[in-house]
């Protein structure tokens, strides 16, 4: 299937989160070009200086030892990505299938031989029911509830149903059974209705500027702590939930840093000419996104300063029979 095709299933099949799906069509035009395949915090172990590629192995391995991921380990990784995860998954002589809603990434992992599908976690079907050892969703939480959504006051039903699908897909005899995720979380919380309004309505650099960007660039609104311990309910219970709010920040700046040195050089036209396509569809997401990392910085804002407004935690959970 071409990338055109499958990524108009994939806005048929998501139509409710186009900003989602597209965010990651156009970040599927640069990051990777700038040598960035990963979309989540490396773990630096509190050194600054440990090498971006060593600290996102590092976190790929952390989440993978946390759900006992050996040879033979059935792993469903929600959210897949560009398929670094399912790479160290087959590395380990385990199983992994990936799903997410963004063609290019599908066609990535397909090309690095990865079983990736495209697929949003909330269209699971029964085929997958009772298949895997442990759930894997490492990043993509922050996208399953929008501000409309929390604004409507359904959040936590959105949560519990993740549960519930998550749940649904652990082999009940399995002796692993384990999900983990890592999510950002808000700490400073905001109220929904004020992301769904311009963020020029508020103050520059205010907390309300800064999260109507981010909203309309990449499409979610985060839990708030406690939140999904309370919707996981009696499904799973948390073993382990560990602070990754430093580790973010530092993968946030590379991230920037790299993307800026890229832009300077003849790898800069070649991201221009390549996203053309996609600026001429969607020329409002596009600038909005750009905006939003590169003149905002709200990307890297939420993770800066000794106080920042959001917290990342990496959470470990047994499955409950
Ligand atoms: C922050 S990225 C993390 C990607 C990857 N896990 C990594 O570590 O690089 C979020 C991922 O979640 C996927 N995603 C977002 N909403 C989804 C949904 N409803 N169902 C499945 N995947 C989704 C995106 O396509 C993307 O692959």
């Amino acid at each position: 299937m071409s990338a055109a095709t499958l990524e108009r299933n994939a806005l048929d099949a998501a139509s409710h989160v186009p900003t989602v799906v597209n965010c990651y069509a156009l970040f599927d035009k640069f990051f990777p070009a700038c040598g960035l395949l990963d979309y989540t915090e490396g773990i630096y172990h509190g050194d600054s200086t440990l090498a971006y590629e060593q600290a996102q192995l590092d976190q790929i391995r952390y989440v993978l030892d946390e759900v006992r991921c050996t040879a033979g380990t059935r792993i469903l990784d929600v959210g897949c990505g560009n398929g670094s995860l399912l790479d160290e998954v087959r590395r380990r002589g385990a199983a992994g299938v990936g799903i997410t809603v963004s063609p290019e990434q599908v066609a990535l992992c397909r090309r690095r031989g990865l079983d990736a599908r495209l697929l949003d976690y909330k269209d699971i079907g029964c085929e997958l029911t009772h298949q895997f050892d442990a759930v894997v969703a490492n990043g993509p939480v922050e996208h399953f509830v929008q501000p409309s959504d929390a604004a409507k006051g359904d959040a936590d039903r959105i949560y519990s149903h993740m549960f519930e699908t998550f749940h649904r897909m652990i082999d009940p005899s399995s002796p692993v059974r384990r999900l983990i995720n890592t999510t950002i979380y808000f700490i400073r919380n905001p109220r929904p209705d004020a992301l769904l309004k311009s963020p020029w309505r508020y103050r520059w650099g205010s907390d309300n500027f800064h999260y109507a960007w981010l909203a309309r660039s990449f499409g979610g609104f985060y839990p708030a702590m406690g939140q999904l311990e309370r919707c996981a309910g009696s499904r799973f219970e948390m073993l382990k939930s560990v602070d990754g709010t430093v580790d973010y920040h530092l993968t946030s700046e590379e991230w920037l840093r790299r993307i800026h040195a890229a832009l300077r050089t003849r790898t800069g036209l070649a991201i221009f000419l390549n996203s053309l396509p996609f600026v001429v569809r969607h020329p409002r997401q596009t600038l909005t996104m750009l905006f939003t990392m590169l003149v905002t910085e709200s990307w890297n804002w939420q993770f800066r300063t000794d106080d920042p407004p959001t917290r990342l935690l990496r959470q470990t959970w047994r499955y409950c029979a």
